[in-house]
C-alpha cells in the first residue's frame, strides 16, 4: 500500500458556473459514498472563480476563495488535484494545467478546446511529474467514452469512432424534423430555452464537435490530437427540404464528429450526415449525445446519453476525482506522450463514400441529361434519383443519391453544377454515413 492510502484527496476547484457548481453539489452529497469508493475521503479545500458574491446554489463558505485561479497550484494550498472548470483554450484554463502539472499536481478538466489544442503537451508535461491528468467531462459529457476507449476497450484495434457529440445541434435538428421548421427558427427558440448558447457559432458551426472528435481520434488512433487539420462544417445550411427528403429516403441528417481507418490512413472529419434511419445513432433524439465504436474483438458498441448539463458532466468530472483518488495515473492520452504519431489525416478529397446531392434545376427538357452527363463525365454512378415538382422559389428539384466514389468526382461535379446555366442555386451535398 502507499504512503497516499487513506489520505485524503484535497480538490481546488477553479471555475463556479454550471459544472464547477455541479461538482461541489456532488463532492458534497455523496461525501461517505466517494470515500467508501476512493478509499480514501474527497474533501474541496479551494475554490475560484471571477465573482466573489455570486450565488451559486452552493454553500462556499467552508472553502478558501482565490481569485487567481492559477494559485490554486501553489503548493502552499496544498491542492493534490486541481480542477478546471473554466474554459477556454487558452487562458487562465491553460496557465492553471500548466502550473498544476508542472507542480506535480493532477489536474482534471471538462475542456474539450483544452485538451483539443494542448492536448500532447500536457500529457507529456503530466508524465514526466508524474501527475495525473483525466478529462472525461470534455467528450460527450455524462457518457463515460474516454474510460470506454482508453481502458475498457484497450484489446481492440479500433476501426471507427463516430458520434453525435453536440446537443445543441442534436435538439435543432431534431425539431427541424419534427416540426418542419426552419433552422434560424428552431435556433431562435433554442436560444430563448437555453439550448443554445447567445453566441451559437462553437456548436453550430461544428467546433465544439470538432474539439471532442479530435480528442477521440487521438485516443482511438494513438495520434496527437490535431485541432487544426481537421474538416469541420456546421449545420447552418441544413434547409426543412433536405430534411424531407432525407426522410423519403430513409434517413435522418446527424452532425457527426467521425474518425476511421482507412486504406489511405486516418480520415477524421466533423458534418452533417445523412444516416439510415435503421441505425442506432440515427435514432439519437434531442439534445442527447451518442457514440458508436467498431473495435476488432468487440465488434460494435453504443453509448448513449445526456452530452451535456450540470448534473452529466459533474458526474463525469467526479467520475476522474475518484479514479484519481484510487490511484489511477496511467498513460493521459492512452499511450505514452512520446508515442503519439502525428496526425497526418488524409484529406477528405480522399474519402470514398456515399453522398446525396439536391440540385434546384430549370424547369425545361433536357436538364435531367445535362446532370447525368456531368455525373458520368467525373465517374459519378447515381444510385437513385427524384425529380420533384417546382420549389418555392421557382425550377425544380433533383435529388440523388450516388454509388461509392471518391468525393474529389463528387466536388469537382458540384463544381460543373455551379457552372451550368440550369442549375438555379449553389447545389447541396450531404455524405450518407451508413
Ligand atoms: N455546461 C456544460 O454542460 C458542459 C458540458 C461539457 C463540458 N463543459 C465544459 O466545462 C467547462 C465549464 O463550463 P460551464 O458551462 O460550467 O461554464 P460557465 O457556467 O460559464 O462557468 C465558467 C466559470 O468559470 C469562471 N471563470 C471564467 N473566467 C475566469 C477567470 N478568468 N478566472 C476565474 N474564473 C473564471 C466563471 O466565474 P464567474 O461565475 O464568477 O463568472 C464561472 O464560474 C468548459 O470547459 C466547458 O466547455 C461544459
Amino acid at each position: 500500500m502507499s504512503d497516499e492510502a487513506g489520505k485524503p484527496i484535497i480538490l481546488g476547484i477553479a471555475g463556479l458556473g454550471t459544472v464547477g457548481a455541479g461538482v461541489v453539489k456532488i463532492i458534497e452529497k455523496h461525501k461517505a459514498l466517494l470515500a467508501a469508493r476512493a478509499g480514501r475521503p474527497i474533501e474541496i479545500r479551494a475554490v475560484s472563480a471571477r465573482d466573489r458574491n455570486r450565488d451559486r446554489g452552493v454553500d462556499l463558505s467552508p472553502y478558501d476563495w482565490v481569485d487567481n485561479p492559477v494559485e490554486l497550484a501553489d503548493p502552499a494550498h496544498g491542492v493534490t488535484v486541481v480542477v478546471e472548470l473554466i474554459g477556454g483554450s487558452d487562458g487562465p484554463a491553460l496557465a492553471l494545467a500548466r502550473a498544476a502539472l508542472s507542480n506535480g499536481i493532477g489536474f482534471v478538466t471538462a475542456n474539450k478546446a483544452l485538451i483539443a489544442t494542448h492536448g500532447k503537451e500536457l500529457a507529456a508535461l503530466a508524465e514526466d511529474k508524474g501527475a495525473a491528468l483525466r478529462f472525461e467531462a470534455a467528450v460527450a459529457g455524462g457518457i463515460p467514452i474516454i474510460k470506454a476507449l482508453r481502458e475498457g476497450l484497450a484489446g481492440n484495434a479500433i476501426s471507427s469512432v463516430r458520434g453525435i457529440l453536440n446537443g445543441t445541434c442534436n435538439y435543432i435538428l431534431t425539431r427541424m424534423e419534427r416540426e418542419g421548421l426552419a433552422f434560424d427558427h428552431v435556433l431562435k427558440d433554442a436560444q430563448q430555452l437555453g439550448y443554445a448558447e447567445a453566441d451559437p457559432t462553437f456548436d453550430i458551426d461544428g467546433i465544439d464537435t470538432a474539439h471532442k472528435t479530435a480528442i477521440l481520434a487521438s485516443l482511438a488512433f494513438g495520434t496527437e490530437p490535431d485541432i487544426e487539420n481537421l474538416p469541420t462544417e456546421g449545420i447552418r445550411h441544413i434547409a426543412p427540404v433536405d430534411i424531407e427528403y432525407a426522410k423519403e429516403l430513409g434517413y435522418r441528417i446527424k452532425l457527426l464528429g467521425v474518425t476511421q481507418h482507412t486504406s489511405e490512413g486516418i480520415e477524421t472529419r466533423v458534418h452533417p450526415a445523412m444516416v439510415p434511419t435503421s441505425a442506432a445513432i440515427a435514432n439519437v433524439m434531442d439534445a442527447t449525445n451518442a457514440v458508436v465504436v467498431d473495435g476488432d474483438a468487440v465488434g460494435q458498441t453504443v453509448y448513449e446519453g445526456a452530452g451535456a448539463g450540470e448534473g452529466p458532466t459533474a458526474s463525469a468530472v467526479v467520475g476522474d476525482i475518484t479514479d484519481i483518488a484510487r490511484g489511477s495515473n496511467g498513460p493521459r492520452l492512452g499511450i505514452p506522450a512520446g508515442d503519439l504519431r502525428a496526425s497526418d489525416p488524409v484529406p477528405v478529397a480522399k474519402h470514398r463514400g456515399t453522398y446525396y446531392i439536391r440540385l434546384r434545376v430549370d424547369d425545361r427538357p433536357g436538364v435531367m441529361a445535362d446532370i447525368t452527363a456531368v455525373l458520368a463525365e467525373e465517374q459519378v454512378s447515381i444510385e437513385s434519383m427524384l425529380q420533384r415538382g417546382r420549389a418555392d422559389d421557382g425550377g425544380v428539384y433533383i435529388v440523388l443519391t450516388t454509388h461509392e466514389t471518391v468525393e474529389a468526382s463528387v466536388a469537382a461535379a458540384l463544381d460543373r453544377f455551379t457552372g451550368l446555366q440550369c442549375v438555379l442555386e449553389t447545389p447541396t451535398m450531404l455524405r450518407i454515413e451508413a
